[in-house]
């Protein structure tokens, strides 16, 4: 991020902490409880949010030299991504061309070759079918056409995108629009992978989501873990069509301001959190970024699974400003996001599934929370929420 666009948001946040204020989205709006319930329209943002719209599946670092591999199974297909003999990331379906059997079930790893566990034919990290045992036996087919089916998938500011559908098309500039710039001035493409999480949670999706949108919460539900850390109700927000970025206030912001601003660094004095439409955010450390990855449970509407996978700087990984142990930081943040945010968010999920409650408000001082739920309406075609 350019220096002077993080002393512009800097000083904005200082500006609400001198004036006790924060953004002020204008009004309050109504969310219907049912947004987290109904299941046609559980099923159209399936449909639209993931089937048929580029996924974010991981970063760069998630597949870090020539060979490396990763798998995946969701929107009812089975993914295998590659980095491929040339450097290049290419996404395949894990799906063997004889008879459809899952061809590697290691979730990541490193390999030359896959080898079909049911009759062993084998393919390269391009896809090619290389070999077929007893080829003569088994009589002629083209291998050049057998390969495995390649999905559309692009690389780019260090996030690894997939079309879940092989005739699909990534509009990159679009899916990515407004991040490229702060993740190429951070590097994000060399951030290397220290490990990953999942929570499977009693939330919908969105819920899980909306656990990022604010820094009202702070206070009262991180009372002792974030709040020690971060001013609550303070935050900045810019958006770009369905993207977003929240700057979050980190206390250290009160002794930065003291310093020359030639010397200030957002990713001490705050904590910038990006939101990639539908389901992905990430949160950018001093040298770290963690990625969340909310998908739906394909067959409960009140059930979430989250994907959270950590990074780290390289240039980072030993150095004493490190941000404690990878093991650390993985325990640190579950007690927080799964064991604070979405306990917290999974009693709202038992109240919009009771049906007595009916809406749910997102305030003045919530204005991601106003991003996110006007952009599902949009996608879907729904109505605008209306303020209360
Ligand atoms: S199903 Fe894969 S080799 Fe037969
Ligand atoms: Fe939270």
């Amino acid at each position: 991020m350019k220096h002077d666009e993080q002393v512009r948001l800097l000083k904005q946040l200082i500006h609400q902490l001198d004036t006790g204020t924060n953004l002020d989205a204008g009004t309050v709006l109504r969310n219907p409880a049912s947004a987290y319930t109904c299941p046609e329209r559980a099923a159209r943002e399936r449909e639209l949010f993931f089937r048929k719209h580029p996924q974010m599946i991981g970063m760069s670092g998630d597949l870090p030299e020539k060979g490396s591999f990763l798998t995946l199974e969701e929107w009812g297909a089975r993914i295998l991504a590659t980095r491929d003999e040339s450097g290049r990331f290419r996404a395949f379906l894990n799906s063997c061309r004889h008879r459809g059997v899952q061809i590697e079930s290691e979730a990541r790893g490193r390999r030359k070759r896959f080898v079909c566990p049911f009759h062993a034919w084998t393919y390269s990290s391009e896809g090619e079918l290389v070999s077929i045992p007893k080829a003569d036996h088994f009589g002629e087919i083209d291998k050049s056409c057998h390969g495995l089916i390649e999905l559309p998938a692009v690389e780019k500011h260090g996030v690894l995108l997939v079309h879940p559908e092989p005739e699909g098309v990534i509009d990159t500039r679009s899916v990515l629009e407004g991040i490229g710039p702060d993740f190429d001035s951070w590097g994000f493409d060399h951030y290397v992978n220290v490990g990953s999480d999942v929570y499977d949670m009693p939330l919908n999706w969105k819920l899980a989501i909306d656990t990022f949108g604010e820094t009202y919460h702070f206070p009262s539900l991180h009372r002792n873990t974030l709040f020690p850390i971060f001013h609550g109700n303070v935050q900045g927000f810019d958006h770009w069509e369905r993207n977003h970025r929240m700057i979050l206030c980190v206390r250290e912001i009160d002794q930065m301001r003291h310093r020359p601003e030639n010397q200030w660094n957002i990713r001490e004095g705050a904590f910038p959190v990006y939101y990639l439409f539908p389901n992905v955010i990430f949160n950018v450390g001093r040298h770290s970024l963690t990625i969340v990855r909310v998908r739906p449970h394909p067959e409960e509407i009140g059930r979430s699974i989250s994907h959270v996978g950590f990074y780290f700087d390289p240039e980072q990984l030993d150095s004493p400003e490190a941000e404690g142990t990878p093991q650390e930081f993985f325990e640190s943040f579950a007690a927080i996001i799964r064991d604070e945010d979405y306990a917290a968010a999974s009693l709202s999920q038992r109240s919009a599934e009771s049906g007595l409650q009916k809406e749910f408000l997102f305030g003045r001082n919530e204005p991601t929370l106003h991003h996110y739920h006007q952009t599902y309406n949009e996608v879907l075609g729904l109505p605008p929420l209306e303020p209360a």
